[in-house]
């Protein structure tokens, strides 16, 4: 497994990371546990996980197998979601923030989280308040790092001036939708990532599964499968994707590789990605997915991924 620096932070995750919004919704305890012992095995370090994934159970299950494994995982985790009715229950207000992570300590079973992530822009609220609350579990020690997620290039930038001028902590990653079919974060985010050293975390880097080539055109999704229920035409299943995906896989079969290869790989050759946090409901996925990341996709293979999906990227 190759590790990245998360950003201009000092933490070291691991190129090819775990997402867990289907545990305790798709994977019951026993399942979790095997894909995460699966995910140690594999050299996995990064497990990303979120206080509103199966309403909380996805940390509280990640907290059970966490017993004497804490020293082996960095925790990243979320707040802002709506987590309950009321204003009180979600946001990145003070009140919130200073509610949410004592709930997410407790679920984890730990006393602190590595990175701590903004779920998504709060308009409400400024950002001075959010910034600050979080610099404040940064000095007590609740949280190593913190950062964002859903945030547009602008969002970055209005916090990392605010961190800067008013000498608070500042974000160190952005977790943003990314992967080979969606690419909207080269044109603005990526470039400001790559300037303030910000590291980037895809979600959906698989596309939900559709990048792992088992969808085919025109054919049910198979029952247990995430995209099962999913209509042809809709979700990721459409005739345009699945035109990509054909020119993906004769690209990956010319060098003698899987389509996992090319969207692990192929994301990880992307400036400023830290972790690719792909979500798993099996040990052979999180072994096949961890093991995608050992090529290394040269420059000219990039040009020719760009002209299969160009990229907004402005160099
Ligand atoms: N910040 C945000 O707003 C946000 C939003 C969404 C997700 N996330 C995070 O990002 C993580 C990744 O996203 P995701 O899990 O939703 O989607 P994803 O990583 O694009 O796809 C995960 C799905 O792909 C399938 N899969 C994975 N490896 C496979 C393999 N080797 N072979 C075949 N199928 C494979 C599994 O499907 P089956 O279920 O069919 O087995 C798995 O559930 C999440 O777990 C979560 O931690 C964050």
């Amino acid at each position: 497994m190759k590790f990245r620096q998360l950003g201009h932070s000092g933490l070291e995750v691991s190129l090819v990371g775990l997402g867990t919004n289907n545990f305790g919704r798709r994977c019951d305890e026993a399942q979790t546990a095997l894909v995460l012992d699966q995910a140690v095995e594999s050299g996995i370090n990064f497990i990303d996980t979120a206080n509103i994934y199966s309403a909380g159970d996805s940390e509280t299950l990640i907290g059970k197998w966490l017993h004497g494994k804490r020293d082996q995982v960095l925790i990243a985790t979320k707040f802002g979601m709506k987590m309950g009715a009321g204003p009180m229950h979600m946001g990145a207000s003070r009140q919130h923030i200073m509610a949410s992570i004592e709930a997410s300590l407790t679920r984890l079973q730990t006393d602190h989280v590595d990175l701590y992530q903004l779920h998504r822009v709060d308009r409400r609220i400024a950002i001075e308040e959010t910034l600050r609350a979080l610099d404040d579990l940064v000095q007590q020690g609740k949280v190593r790092y913190i950062g964002a997620s859903n945030f547009e290039a602008w969002h970055l930038c209005e916090a990392e001036y605010t961190s800067r001028n008013q000498r608070l902590n500042r974000f160190v990653s952005v977790q943003n939708y990314y992967n080979l079919l969606k690419r909207d974060v080269e044109r603005d985010v990526t470039p400001f990532c790559e300037a303030y050293g910000v590291g980037i975390i895809p979600f959906f880097p698989l596309e939900s599964g559709f990048l792992t080539g088992k969808y085919r055109r025109g054919e049910t999704p198979a029952d247990g499968t995430r995209l099962a229920g999913t209509t042809s035409g809709t979700g990721p299943l459409t005739d345009t994707n699945f035109h990509i995906l054909d020119r993906l896989q004769s690209f990956a079969a010319a060098r003698g590789r899987s389509l996992l290869d090319v969207a692990i790989a192929g994301l990880a050759a992307q400036p400023a990605v830290a972790s690719i946090i792909a979500g798993a409901t099996k040990p052979e996925q999180v072994i096949a997915n961890a093991a995608s990341a050992d090529w290394e996709v040269s420059l000219e293979d990039r040009v020719a991924l760009n002209e299969i999906v160009p990229s907004p990227y402005p160099g």
